[in-house]
């Protein structure tokens, strides 16, 4: 069976332990990249039809917006089904102490049943923020493991540590 890294991320401006700056490629892409060329799995972006804004104390507003509203936000794409992946590794960035909640649109189109899924979550000091319990309360059915954290701002230097997360 093929396994998958769905993963939601943003480039644009973040803020990078103590300063803000424009990157073509958000963090959490960047550890999708490194586990889906670890895992010969294939890639797919959870992008949202409206996205949030270039600027981060805007974007930050909106993210913030969106959780208080338990909104859905529409996805330009999804995966027709996820039939043919056993394991999924799900990707996205810690947003408020939770995830985007287009992460939810993408959970809670499918069947997940007999998946087990692999969280991984970038963030700026709040690590996981009980996200995986978030997701197995989503996902019925899939077993969901131990998840991984990775401080957005060391992402380039985090290789190892994502791929023992694997091995383990
Ligand atoms: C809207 C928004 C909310 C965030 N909230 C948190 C937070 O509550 N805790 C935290 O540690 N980091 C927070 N961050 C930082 C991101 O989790 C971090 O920069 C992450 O690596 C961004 O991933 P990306 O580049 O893949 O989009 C927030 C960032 C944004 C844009």
């Amino acid at each position: 069976m093929a396994k998958l890294v769905a993963f939601y991320s943003r480039a644009d401006e973040n803020y990078f332990g103590g300063q803000y700056r424009y990157v073509d490629v958000g963090n959490t892409e960047k550890a999708a990249n490194i586990i889906a060329k670890a895992e010969g799995a294939e890639l797919f972006k959870i992008n949202q039809k409206i996205p949030y804004a270039a600027d981060y104390n805007t974007c930050i507003k909106q993210a913030q917006e969106d959780l208080r509203k338990h909104a859905r936000p529409e996805l330009v794409s999804v995966p027709d089904n996820l039939d043919k992946y056993d394991e999924i590794y799900l990707g996205y960035p810690n947003y408020w102490g939770d995830m985007p909640m287009a992460v939810y649109t993408f959970l809670e189109l499918f069947n997940w049943k007999g998946k087990i899924i692999h969280p991984f979550c970038t963030h700026e000091g709040s690590g996981l923020s009980g996200t995986e319990k978030s997701i197995a309360d989503v996902c019925k059915g899939a077993q969901v493991k131990k998840g991984l954290a990775v401080c957005g701002s060391y992402i380039q230097e985090s290789e190892t540590d994502i791929l023992n997360w694997i091995k383990s």
